[in-house]
């Protein structure tokens, strides 16, 4: 029943590239896909994702962030993953639950059994069937995330993560290496130092692997 992907890393691990680049990939094989993401996707999460993002809201409380990008989720998987993954189409996702785990659990805080009881709850089991990890050092990321809102005037509209601090990020990013190593069968871990040929390279060889041992003909 379909095939759902998921792309998970710090700011500027270089994951949405990557993405636009399987996709092509995925597309040149005749493969039905279906490319969104978090949060966001279907009308209503893609407002919640502007007061999520937006740099006025500052004083946004850690658990008010749960709550919204969880609301942005039920609305995403009711309308659009799980009717994809229902016509069997290969779902690529950018950021799911486990940027919840790393951003609002190791990140700010929250219980981690609050956020795995509310995905629970909510999203009634939806693992993806494979998550490619991309890794990087924060100050790397940071750089590359920060420059590029500049350049796409979207600092104030988009920057709320870039501007917390260096330590926060490297929570994060501890956190995203402790998921992997408790779910090293879902989790791909990818060095995203490398050029961005040799990971879209890593990147095919993976996600073909999974394709072939769900029956797709690739
Ligand atoms: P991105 O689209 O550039 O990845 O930005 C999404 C931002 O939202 C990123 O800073 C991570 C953050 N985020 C969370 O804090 N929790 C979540 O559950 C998700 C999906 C994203």
């Amino acid at each position: 029943m379909g095939l759902f992907i998921v792309f998970e890393g710090i700011e500027g691990c270089g994951k949405t590239t990557q993405i636009e680049l399987l996709g092509r990939y995925l597309a040149g094989k005749k493969l039905p896909i279906v490319i969104t993401r978090e949060p966001g996707g279907t009308p209503v999460s893609e407002e919640i994702r502007k007061i999520f993002l937006h740099s006025v809201n500052r004083d946004i409380l850690p658990l008010t962030e749960l709550l919204l990008v969880t609301a942005a989720r039920v609305q995403h998987v009711d309308q659009l993953i799980r009717p994809a993954l229902h016509d069997d189409k290969i779902v690529v996702c950018d950021r799911f639950c486990d940027a919840t785990v790393a951003y609002q659990g190791y990140g700010e805080g929250i219980p981690l059994a609050l956020i795995f009881k509310s995905q629970e709850l909510f999203l009634d089991y939806l693992r993806p069937d494979i998550t490619m990890l991309f890794d990087c050092p924060v100050e790397v990321g940071l750089s590359r995330s920060r420059s590029r809102n500049k350049a796409e005037g979207l600092e104030l509209a988009e920057g709320r993560f870039e501007e917390k601090t260096v330590q926060f990020h490297e929570k994060v990013r501890g956190g995203y290496l402790d998921l992997a190593k408790r779910e090293p069968e879902r989790f791909t871990i990818v060095d995203a130092q490398q050029s961005i040929e040799a990971i879209h390279e890593q990147v095919c060889l993976a996600i073909d692997a999974k394709l072939k041992e769900k029956g797709y003909a690739v």
